[in-house]
């Protein structure tokens, strides 16, 4: 099956944003998940340059018009690269091969009576690049709800388009093709919009020369719209192209909502006068807007640097908030807040945590090696059953265009992962000799989990899958879509690898401005104390109750470092039931921290965490001290990390 999929041609005026972002990273999921369906795929990018605002912007900056694009277009490659963005054609609209085709056509139309030429009387608004009639004025300014500058008088001689002449042809494509234009909601305003009368479009400019040349009256250049709808059928070399032979029509063009009365009136029109099949759907997703409420647009200055944010989270993190909280038929609202919410909650708490407190199991009880699976149980035929539902949903989500839907169904396998993790409860399992055949089934369930939910992520997040793999020892040649419905593909032996934390959780404290001076640290408080008098005084008495709210646990350490420009910091990650934490502990100058890995230690696990060097410490190691000796409470019989110490 062949899938072609467009985005919008951009505007090279400004840098790209999250919010011209989004449509790109959406049609790359799209065209990633198709190819792992097996699908020959095309997948178009581009850049819509022969405007007249691009001239205004250049020529305020001194510069020559081609010359500024030149610099804005490597900025949007350069965005793609980024983002894992994999499109097979980049088209800017000032290549020979688009300037032949669009002269192609507009000749054509002319010659078979749909262009005509006449004159123009009425506003323009460079900003929209969108002629108006006087009566859709609002206050005298571009109606566009987005837009509402000043609108300029133009009166000069045009060429017309007979959009007038296919009004009645194109309702009836609409209704006879109810997936033409997606989501619904879209479709009955366009209906709305066209029943209320299409009137001719003036498809010419005479008073500047920046675009293309009608060919048989230079003096005019091509209406920008009209120019830039062509890419979609000039990036495949339009009319005898092997590539459009082989792509047209298109399965899908994504866009924002704004721009969907140009493609799903101009451009089925241009196709219909051409003869030419329409594309299969025109699908319009909402905006990001900002926490005021407003577009994210250059326009607005309410835009963050798009590189610096994924230097922040990393692409993956930031394809992840883009694709889930945009909602079909409404707007989606970005804040650097959010995104580092969903980055804590869903990616570095839900997957995150499964995958590595399994991975961590599979170390611990099976020396990393993922063994084979005994019998499954009802259990896991529940988690099979669910899986194939869950894929079932993420491909129908996907199909209907809505990447939000997808991930909102795969996140149900996630959290289920992390229930059977706890009804498993390995560790149990671990200390009875005659269960150690289920245990190896349940090991080898998660270690099936983490792949099928690689691939699941793929799609999305193609950073996060190949991070995936490794980790459990698969190889990228088992990344095919299919095998997500198996739960039987890894053999046994296979090697995992437990590797750095997927999404490390983020606190926004690190990125401010300020260095954050680190506060003393509870032992070296009391270090401090103990030089001053020999024994430190018993403090005052307490309840047995006041003792109860103190939560020790035992704790096993799974890694630890020293922090950096400090000699008395430690930073340790630690098991404690189940799940991984950071404790930030000041006694680097007692121990080495290879000292410590594999040590069971006591831990106050409710103290509320606190910042030590821009580090978030969730809890205490407990540790004796006197006269300048140190000594960590450490545990000589294995009890799990996890054990109350009361
Ligand atoms: N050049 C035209 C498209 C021509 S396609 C033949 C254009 N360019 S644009 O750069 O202004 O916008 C490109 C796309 O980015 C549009 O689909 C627009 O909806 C989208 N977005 C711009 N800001 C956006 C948000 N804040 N949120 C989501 N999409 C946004 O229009």
């Amino acid at each position: 099956m062949k899938y072609y999929i467009t985005t919008p041609i951009f505007y090279p005026n400004s840098s790209p944003h999250i919010g011209t972002a989004y449509t790109t990273v959406a049609a790359d999921t799209l065209a990633r998940y198709h190819r792992l369906k097996g699908h020959d795929v095309y997948f178009l990018t581009g850049t819509d340059e022969n405007a007249q605002k691009i001239v205004r912007t250049a020529e305020s900056q001194g510069m020559d018009p081609l010359a500024y694009v030149d610099g804005v277009v490597d900025r949007f490659k350069a965005l793609w690269v980024e983002l894992d963005i994999t499109y097979d054609d980049f088209i800017r609209t000032t290549e020979d091969r688009h300037h032949k085709v669009v002269k192609k056509i507009f000749t054509k139309l002319y010659e078979q009576g749909d262009i005509y030429k006449s004159e123009y009387e009425g506003w323009y608004c460079t900003p929209c690049e969108t002629f108006w009639t006087e009566n859709k004025l609002i206050d005298g300014k571009c109606p566009n709800p987005d837009c509402g500058r000043d609108v300029e008088l133009l009166k000069e001689e045009s060429y017309f388009f007979k959009l007038s002449k296919y009004q009645d042809a194109l309702l009836g494509y609409i209704k006879d093709h109810p997936d033409f234009i997606q989501p619904a909601s879209r479709r009955n305003e366009m209906v709305k919009f066209i029943e209320g009368g299409l009137e001719d479009l003036c498809v010419s400019r005479t008073t500047f020369q920046w675009g293309i040349q009608v060919p048989f009256d230079p003096k005019h250049v091509v209406y920008v719209w009209l120019d830039a709808l062509i890419n979609y059928i000039s990036a495949l070399g339009y009319p005898d192209g092997e590539l459009y032979q082989r792509y047209w029509p298109a399965e899908v063009h994504l866009m924002g909502k704004d721009i969907v009365r140009f493609h799903a009136v101009i451009w089925p029109i241009i196709l219909m006068a051409l003869g030419v099949p329409l594309p299969k759907v025109v699908y319009g997703h909402g905006w990001y807007l900002s926490k005021e409420g407003g577009k994210i647009s250059k326009s607005r200055g309410n835009v963050q640097d798009s590189f610096e944010l994924i230097r922040r989270y990393g692409s993956d993190a930031i394809r992840y908030f883009l694709l889930r909280e945009m909602q079909v038929g409404t707007d989606g609202a970005y804040s650097e807040d959010a995104l580092v919410e969903r980055l804590n909650s869903d990616l570095a708490n839900d997957l995150g945590n499964f995958v590595s407190r399994s991975l961590a199991m599979i170390v611990k009880y099976r020396g990393g090696v993922i063994p084979k699976a005994g019998e499954p149980t009802e259990l896991e035929a529940e988690l099979r059953a669910l899986g194939n539902e869950v894929i079932a949903k993420v491909e129908e989500r996907l199909e209907a265009h809505d990447p939000a839907g997808a991930l909102e169904n795969l996140w149900r396998l996630v959290s289920r992962m992390n229930k059977y993790v706890d009804e498993t409860a390995p560790w149990t399992l671990a200390k009875q000799e005659d269960q150690q055949a289920r245990l190896d089934t349940v090991l080898h369930t998660f270690a099936e989990a983490i792949r099928i939910l690689g691939i699941l992520c793929a799609p999305f997040m193609p950073k996060l899958t190949a991070k995936m793999f490794q980790q459990c020892g698969v190889g990228e040649e088992m990344l095919a879509w299919e095998d997500a419905k198996r739960w039987d593909v890894l053999g046994e032996g296979i090697q995992v690898k437990r590797g750095e934390a997927l999404f490390p959780r983020i606190d926004m404290a690190q990125f401010s401005v300020e260095e954050e001076k680190a506060p003393v640290s509870e032992v070296e408080t009391q270090k401090i104390e103990e030089n001053k008098v020999e024994f430190e005084p018993i403090k005052e008495e307490i309840s047995i109750d006041d003792f109860a709210k103190i939560d020790l646990r035992v704790a096993k350490v799974l890694h630890a470092e020293k922090v950096e420009k400090t000699d008395k910091l430690l930073k340790l990650e630690i098991e404690v039931a189940g799940k991984p934490r950071t404790i930030v502990s000041g006694i680097a100058q007692h121990y080495a921290p290879e000292d410590l890995v594999g040590k069971h230690v006591v831990i106050v696990a409710n103290l509320k965490p606190a910042k030590l060097r821009g580090i978030t410490s969730e809890g205490m190691i407990l540790a004796a001290s006197h006269e300048g000796v140190l000594e960590v409470l450490t545990l000589d019989k294995e009890l799990p990390a996890g054990a109350r110490v009361k």
